[in-house]
C-alpha cells in the first residue's frame, strides 16, 4: 500500500465547461480505519456526467462540493482492513457516491454493497449492476415503453445509452440511436440498435429524425435535452411519452437559463407526456431490475462497451471526456495505486 493517499479536491467552481485546473491533486496520510469502519483501495472509479451539477453552486437534487473539499464520486474496490464483521481484508465492494476521487477511503457497511463477480466483472458494479443499468430500466418502464414502439435514446452509445437500447431492444421496440459520430453509431448498431443518426453531421436534425421515424417517435429517452431534445419533440408520435432522464447538452451552461425553441403545439396535438425520472425514486425496486440485468448479461443478450483511462492522475481528464463526447461507452478510471498491504 502507499504511504500517500492522493486526492483530487475542487480548486474552483467551474465557469462554463469545466477544466483540468478546476482540481488540484493533493496528499494526505492513508487513513487508518476506526470501529465499524473499513479501510477501501478503489480498484475503479466512477467517471459520470451527474458530477458537473455537483460542482455548482446552484441548487440541485443532491449536496455539492464545497471549494477544497475532496471531488465526489463511487468506485469498486478492495477491503484493505476491516473493523466491520459483514466484510473481510480482500472483499469486493461498491459505493455509488461515497469514494471520491482518491486512491483509498473509510467506508461504512451502510455505504456499501458487496461484489459478486461470479454475476458481471467488478468494473460492471459501476453501470450494469450499479445505478446506470436501473436508470435504463425504470426509464423505459417509466416511459410505458411497449413491443413495436419507435424508441429514440440520445447519447445512445454511453453508459445509459447502451443499457436502454439492448433492454428497448430485448422488450421487442424498433430502437434508434442518437450520438455524435459514424464510429460511435457504428458501436450502437454492433449492440443492436436499428438505424441511428450522428447528430453533428445532419444539417438539419429534426428532418434527420423524421427520416428514420417516419411514423413518428412512441417513446424518447432523452439524455441529453438540448437541441437534440428540441429536434425529436417535433416528431412525436401519437401519445408518445419522454422521459427526460439527463441534460448533459446543457454542462457548459449549467445554472443558466436553458432557452431554446418552444414545441408545446407538438405535445399538445400528439397528446404527448414529457416526465422527469430521478433513478432515486425508484430504490425500493433496484433489487428486482439488478436481477434481470444480471441475467441479460449472463446469457448474452446485453454486451457492454467500456472506456478505461489509466491511473489516478487522470481522472479530472476522463471526466472532460465525458463532456466532449469522446468516451466510446462507460468511462472509468483504473487506479494505480498499489494494492498490497
Ligand atoms: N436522472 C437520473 O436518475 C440519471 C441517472 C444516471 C444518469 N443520468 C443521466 O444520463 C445521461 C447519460 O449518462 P452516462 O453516465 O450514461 O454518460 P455517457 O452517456 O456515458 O457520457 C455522456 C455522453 O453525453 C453526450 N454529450 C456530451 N455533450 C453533449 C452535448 N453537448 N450534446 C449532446 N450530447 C452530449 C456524449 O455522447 P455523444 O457522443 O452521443 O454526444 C457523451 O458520451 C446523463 O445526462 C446523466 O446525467 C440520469
Amino acid at each position: 500500500m502507499r504511504e500517500v493517499n492522493r486526492q483530487w479536491r475542487l480548486a474552483a467552481y467551474p465557469k462554463g465547461l469545466p477544466r483540468e485546473s478546476d482540481w488540484t491533486l493533493t496528499e494526505a496520510p492513508v487513513p487508518v480505519p476506526g470501529a465499524g469502519q473499513m479501510l477501501v483501495r478503489a480498484s475503479y472509479l466512477d467517471v459520470a456526467p451527474y458530477m458537473r451539477g455537483r460542482i455548482s453552486p446552484q441548487t440541485n437534487y443532491a449536496a455539492g462540493v464545497a471549494v477544497g473539499e475532496v471531488m465526489v464520486g463511487g468506485a469498486v474496490g478492495e477491503v484493505l482492513a476491516s473493523n466491520c464483521p459483514q466484510f473481510d481484508a480482500g472483499d469486493l465492494v461498491v459505493t455509488e457516491f461515497d469514494f471520491g476521487w482518491q486512491d483509498y477511503a473509510l467506508l461504512t457497511p451502510a455505504q456499501v454493497r458487496r461484489v459478486d463477480t461470479a454475476l458481471a466483472p467488478a468494473h460492471c458494479w459501476l453501470d450494469l449492476l450499479g445505478l446506470n443499468g436501473v436508470t435504463a430500466y425504470f426509464g423505459l418502464a417509466q416511459a410505458e415503453m411497449r413491443p413495436g414502439d419507435s424508441v429514440v435514446i440520445s447519447a445512445a452509445a454511453g453508459s445509459v445509452g447502451q443499457l436502454a437500447g439492448q433492454i428497448a431492444k430485448i422488450g421487442g421496440c424498433r430502437v434508434i440511436a442518437i450520438t455524435s459520430s459514424e464510429a460511435k453509431l457504428a458501436r450502437c448498431r454492433e449492440l443492436g440498435y436499428d438505424d441511428g443518426i450522428a447528430y453533428r453531421i445532419e444539417p438539419d436534425l429534426a428532418a434527420a429524425v423524421k427520416r428514420v421515424c417516419p411514423r413518428g417517435v412512441d417513446v424518447f429517452f432523452d439524455n441529453t435535452a438540448g437541441p437534440i431534445h428540441d429536434a425529436v419533440v417535433q416528431n412525436l408520435a401519437l401519445n408518445a411519452r419522454v422521459t427526460l432522464c439527463g441534460t448533459v447538452s446543457l454542462a457548459a451552461r449549467f445554472g443558466e437559463a436553458d432557452i431554446g425553441p418552444r414545441f408545446l403545439r407538438q405535445i399538445m396535438i400528439a397528446r404527448a407526456r414529457v416526465q422527469g425520472f430521478l433513478v432515486f425514486d425508484y430504490a425500493p425496486r433496484y433489487d428486482e431490475a439488478r436481477a434481470r440485468l444480471a441475467a441479460w448479461y449472463g446469457d448474452g443478450r446485453i454486451r457492454l462497451h467500456y472506456d478505461i483511462a489509466d491511473g489516478l492522475a487522470s481522472q479530472p481528464r476522463a471526466f472532460l471526456r465525458l463532456l466532449g463526447s469522446e468516451n466510446l461507452g462507460k468511462q472509468l478510471v483504473r487506479n494505480d495505486a498499489p494494492a498490497g498491504a
